[in-house]
């Protein structure tokens, strides 16, 4: 199952991809960054780092440094300053492949049989957006796009009145031109992630796989519990929001679904009632996610 995964790396993103690369039945031909939960420069680096920790050879080719028509702005007080919460992770193998993600999107659905590539979707969708406006006869041969974003009955996790998902509202004007273009797309938003969380056993539990990717895992899920560190509420758990997507191409039988009509509300990128028809996963099963990650983790 050919894809390509688009990234802002990211604790999550980054344990996503670990995965991604690992599992024998995703062939991830290449990661594209943009700009999200850090700079453009660091999540470029650090998707390097994750390939060098992985031990899968994977071109980086780096995309947006910018959403459309807005500032950047970054969530350092999630994922650190380094976008990986400091948790040490090897030197990138290689330089970036090509600073232009979108023509490397582009040239890779061209060259490939029509329908064949899937995005896995892991950030602002700025990179996306941008190949659907200049490259629209190769945006024609994605097979499906499958994306965290959004919170549909759920509150949002951005704003002063959390009503957007951070994807989607980091790029309000891309995410709408992506999610209202009509192309097959699967939305996995904050209702179905926030089921799917990490807490002290799982965190041990990867650490006896024992791989190196599985330990960065954990290393990772545990910088995720310290960014919270001194929050009013103790956290028994993590949600695990960008590891869904490969999850769900590998194992859609965990995710229930349900069709929504919604649209991206322009501003806010809040998700709110529309005339787009959306498949948007509602449900998992947390405990099988665990499983299916933990033994891909020990691929
Ligand atoms: O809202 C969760 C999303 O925002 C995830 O992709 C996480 O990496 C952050 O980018
Ligand atoms: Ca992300």
């Amino acid at each position: 199952m050919p894809a390509i995964i688009d990234t802002d790396p990211g604790i999550d993103d980054a344990i996503a991809i670990l995965h991604a690369l690992r599992v024998p039945d995703l062939d991830i031909l290449a990661l594209t960054t943009v700009a999200g939960n850090i700079g453009l420069s660091v999540t470029t680096g650090n998707a390097g780092r994750i390939v060098a920790c992985a031990g899968v050879p994977t071109p980086v080719h780096a995309g947006a440094a910018a959403p459309l028509g807005r500032e950047p702005r970054p969530e350092t007080g999630v994922h650190g300053t380094d976008g990986l919460g400091g948790v040490t992770f090897p030197a990138p193998l290689a330089e970036p492949a090509s600073r232009d993600a979108v023509a490397y999107m582009a040239e890779a659905l061209m060259a490939a049989e029509p329908k064949t590539i899937d995005l896995l979707c892991l950030a602002p969708l700025t990179n996306v957006a941008l190949l659907l406006r200049h490259h629209p006869e190769a945006a024609a041969r994605i097979r499906r796009i499958i994306a965290m974003g959004g919170a549909v009955d759920e509150p949002g996790n951005m704003g002063a009145d959390k009503r957007a998902e951070f994807n989607l509202a980091h790029d309000p004007e891309a995410a709408a031109e992506v999610l209202h273009a009509g192309l097959d797309l699967v939305l996995i938003p904050l209702d179905a992630t926030r089921q799917f969380r990490a807490n002290a056993d799982f965190i041990a539990r990867l650490r006896t796989v024992g791989t190196a990717p599985s330990v960065a895992c954990a290393d990772l899920i545990e910088a995720y519990f310290a960014q919270t560190e001194g929050q009013t509420q103790i956290r028994e758990s993590r949600p695990l929001h960008d590891p869904c997507v490969p999850l769900y191409a590998l194992r859609p039988d965990l995710f229930r679904l349900e069709t929504r009509s919604l649209q991206v509300e322009p501003e806010s990128g809040a998700l709110v009632p529309g005339p787009y028809q959306m498949q948007v996963a509602m449900g998992v099963d947390a405990d099988g996610l665990r499983d299916a990650l933990a033994e891909g983790l020990a691929c």
